[in-house]
């Protein structure tokens, strides 16, 4: 298997290290850089795995360690975790050619950004034992994968396994699940057959307030699900689940994180209200908020990612492909088309990249075995946005929403007088007889 080399890889600064502030009375616990998709490809030159598992390396004053780890039998993931940066743009094509010397013995390898923290806290302490080496982005606090494979529609049975199964052996290593998708048991047995340690794959899911179960049951139901004894991230789905009241079910979710049960714990589709009745009595800050974003909501959404960016809760972008699936023919089509002829990409990838200039957390998926799509939004991490691009996708985006607003009030305008029509009809022919 092989796959295309990336379009130009220089990452977008406006998509890197957002600042964090972690929970409140605890050591921070959640990265939320690095913020970048985690996959450069390069085409096979051999398949023999020979390449050592650790190298160190010096390249344009940048201290690189390389982490090798098996995938599958045959595959083989580099990942370069930066020690050290005096340059602010970091040169990922020279440092490919520099690399080439290992390069042959790989299929093929991601390069992964650390946060400056992140570089901070590893010059302290460079030399790793190999086991820590290989799970340096997970050592030092814990980051988020910054997009991941959700299960939503796959439904249950062999489907969503492959599906699954086909997500983490191309790249993915984060997967977004949840009580009422009801298929968190076939990704744990994908996770399973993946041969991939727990370790390597973020698991993210969610209490849906299924089968009216409470938080405490569904957490522990979710992890036989998984087969797991923890999870990365559990969410509250919505917050009309957070019942009694925001501040009684946080403290569940709270609990849950002390026992060991979820790495970090967080919120989904919560307004600026929501957060702030939850932060008034939170212990730990929520490490993300999984919300509904995509161009044609940004500017409605863009309180909460204010919100979250000043909280240092990560915000993770569902539906992000709205303008494509469910929206096409809109505004956002043309600056999006534009860009990605220019990029030599696709339109799903330049919009996957617009969330990534976004700091957000991309959450998509596949409904269907479409392994093309998927490689292709592992690599709209690596786009180069400019940032005309992506304020030309704002104003498209805008105009979409003041379009569709226009489009709702003459809609309503036309119910209303349809409606005082009829009635007017009805009185004339309750008077006239007619
Ligand atoms: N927290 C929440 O309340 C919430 C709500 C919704 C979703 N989510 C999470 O977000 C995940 C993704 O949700 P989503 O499906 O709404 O995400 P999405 O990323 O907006 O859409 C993914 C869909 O886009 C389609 N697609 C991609 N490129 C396309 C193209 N060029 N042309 C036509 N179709 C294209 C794919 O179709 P094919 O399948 O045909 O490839 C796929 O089904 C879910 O699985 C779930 O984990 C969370």
């Amino acid at each position: 298997m092989s796959h295309s080399p990336p379009p130009p890889t220089a990452p977008s600064a406006s998509g890197q290290a957002r600042s964090e502030q972690g929970d409140r009375n605890m050591p921070f616990s959640f990265t939320p850089t690095p913020m970048v998709f985690p996959t450069v490809y390069f085409p096979a030159t051999s398949s023999k795995p020979d390449a050592p598992a650790i190298r160190q390396m010096k390249f344009e004053r940048i201290t690189w360690r390389v982490t090798q780890q098996h995938i599958q039998e045959q595959w083989l993931m580099l990942r370069m975790l930066k020690l050290q940066e005096q340059e602010e743009e970091l040169r990922l094509r020279e440092a490919e050619q520099h690399i080439g010397s290992i390069r042959h013995s790989m299929e093929w390898y991601s390069i992964s950004r650390v946060s400056d923290d992140e570089d901070e806290a590893l010059s302290e302490d460079s030399t790793p034992s190999d086991a820590e080496a290989d799970q340096c982005i997970f050592r030092i606090g814990h980051s988020i994968p910054s997009i991941a494979f959700g299960t939503w529609t796959l439904g249950k049975g062999q489907a969503p396994i492959d599906q699954v199964d086909q997500a983490l052996s191309i790249g993915f290593n984060h997967i977004d699940t949840a009580q009422s998708y009801r298929n968190e048991e076939e990704a744990g047995l994908a996770l399973r057959e993946s041969g991939l340690a727990r370790s390597d794959v973020f698991i993210t899911t969610k209490y849906s307030g299924s089968g009216g179960l409470d938080i405490e049951t569904s957490i522990q139901n979710s992890l036989k699900n998984l087969g797991v004894s923890y999870v990365d991230l559990y969410l509250i789905h919505s917050p009309r689940l957070a019942t009694p009241d925001i501040p009684t079910a946080w403290a569940k979710m709270e609990k849950i994180k002390k026992d060991g049960l979820a790495r970090s714990i967080g919120v989904s589709n919560f307004g600026v209200p929501e957060l702030e009745a939850l932060l008034a009595s939170a212990k730990i800050t929520p490490a993300a908020n999984q919300i509904l974003f995509h161009p044609y909501v940004y500017a409605q959404q863009l309180p909460i990612l204010s919100f979250g960016a000043q909280h240092g809760i990560v915000t993770e972008a569902y539906s992000a492909l709205t303008p494509i699936t469910h929206q096409p023919g809109g505004p956002v089509d043309k600056p999006v088309n534009a860009i990605a002829s220019r990029l030599g990409a696709t339109a799903d990838q330049v919009i996957l990249a617009w969330v990534k200039a976004k700091g957000a957390v991309a959450v998509t998926q596949v409904s269907s075995t479409k392994k093309f799509r998927l490689e292709g939004y592992l690599s709209a991490g690596d786009l180069a946005l400019t940032e005309d691009d992506v304020a030309a996708i704002d104003a498209a985006g805008a105009k979409g929403a003041r379009q569709q607003t226009a489009r709702k009030v003459l809609r309503r305008a036309a119910v209303i007088t349809l409606v005082g029509a009829a009635a007017l009809k009805v009185c004339g022919s309750l008077r006239y007889g007619f």
